[in-house]
């Protein structure tokens, strides 16, 4: 198949080239390429004339999202709307990354693809317009992926959670993690791995839950981290109310996926997903162990 990535150079979009570069005819098109909120510069998709669209570009620092409504909007829901008619147009799916933030958090259980969204800020609510504009066409995926790790790390966001927190334990900082918001880490590896699943197998089109399974604080992913690298830097637990941030965020947005079981899809546990991801980054080597 023809399978073309917006925001290839992204962490989700690296990891989708490499998992569907060896059987698939991969176009990459990142910032640079085109611009997702201006139909005029996305016209350029239609000249290779992709199967598949896949859409991982997103404005999502959440705080940052609050100040700029309007940038949040033009790239996640009119760049969703975008891709979309375009897709339409040219017969091709279209695959939109979307996000854990559109639930509100008050489930205070695995958020499954059958439960209604109610988002809390105004990143999660520009991704829920995005999924909605992204249904004009009828060939389409939404994809909801959640706190998300990756070998490139988040170009929107500079890293992830992972390298935040080997970096601050080489710096022998005393390091504060909250330990009441849940959710489920996520290896991009893995996402991408499933999405390419998702693509061969032709399952019907709709909304699906791709993240590691299982979930945690973000202060156990934390601990869970250091353990694994076998080190004991200063961590402490806190509560989100001592965070000063603009955005609000669910306490409780961990997803599981109903739907790709039904498929025989299964993603593995995320303990097992960052071992990996920390072997395939080189941090389980002993220099990088003294440097903590
Ligand atoms: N990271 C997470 O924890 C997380 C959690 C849940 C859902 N998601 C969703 O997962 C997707 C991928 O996330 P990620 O972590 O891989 O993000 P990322 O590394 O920031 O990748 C996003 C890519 O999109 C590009 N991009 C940004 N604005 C664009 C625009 N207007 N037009 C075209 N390309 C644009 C970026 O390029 P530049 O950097 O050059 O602008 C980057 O290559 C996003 O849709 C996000 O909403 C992420």
């Amino acid at each position: 198949m023809r399978i073309a990535i917006i925001g290839s150079n992204g962490q989700l979009g690296t990891d989708l080239v490499k998992a569907f570069k060896a059987q698939h005819e991969v176009l990459g098109f990142t910032h640079k390429d085109l611009d997702v909120s201006d139909y005029n510069s996305c016209l350029v998709l239609k000249e290779c004339n992709p199967e598949v669209i896949i859409n991982t570009a997103a404005f999502h620092k959440t705080d940052q999202c609050e100040e700029e409504p309007l940038k949040t909007f033009s790239v996640n829901a009119i760049g969703a709307r975008n891709i979309a008619l375009l897709s339409k147009e040219i017969d091709a799916t279209t695959i939109f990354i979307s996000t854990d933030y559109v639930f509100d958090g008050s489930k205070n259980e695995p958020y499954t693809e059958e439960d209604a969204p109610n988002p809390i800020n105004t990143y999660g609510i520009s991704k829920l317009a995005g999924e909605c504009y992204t249904k004009q066409n009828p060939k389409h995926y939404i994809i909801r992926v959640a706190s998300l790790f990756g070998v490139a790390g988040a170009s929107g966001k500079g890293g992830n959670f992972v390298e935040t927190m080997i970096d601050k334990a080489r710096k022998g900082e005393t390091i504060n993690v909250v330990d009441d918001m849940w959710m489920s880490p996520t290896y991009t590896k893995d996402a991408a791995e499933t999405i390419k699943k998702i693509v061969e197998l032709g399952i019907p089109f709709g909304i699906y839950h791709a993240t590691n399974e299982g979930q945690c604080t973000w202060f156990q992913f934390a601990s869970e981290i250091f353990k694994l690298l076998g080190v004991t830097p200063k961590l402490n637990s806190i509560k989100t109310i001592q965070l000063q941030v603009k955005a609000k965020r669910p306490m409780f947005s961990a997803l599981k996926s109903i739907k790709l079981l039904k498929h025989g899809i299964k993603m593995r546990r995320w303990e097992e997903a960052l071992r990996e991801y920390l072997m395939e980054k080189g941090h389980q080597n002993k220099c990088f162990l003294q440097q903590i």
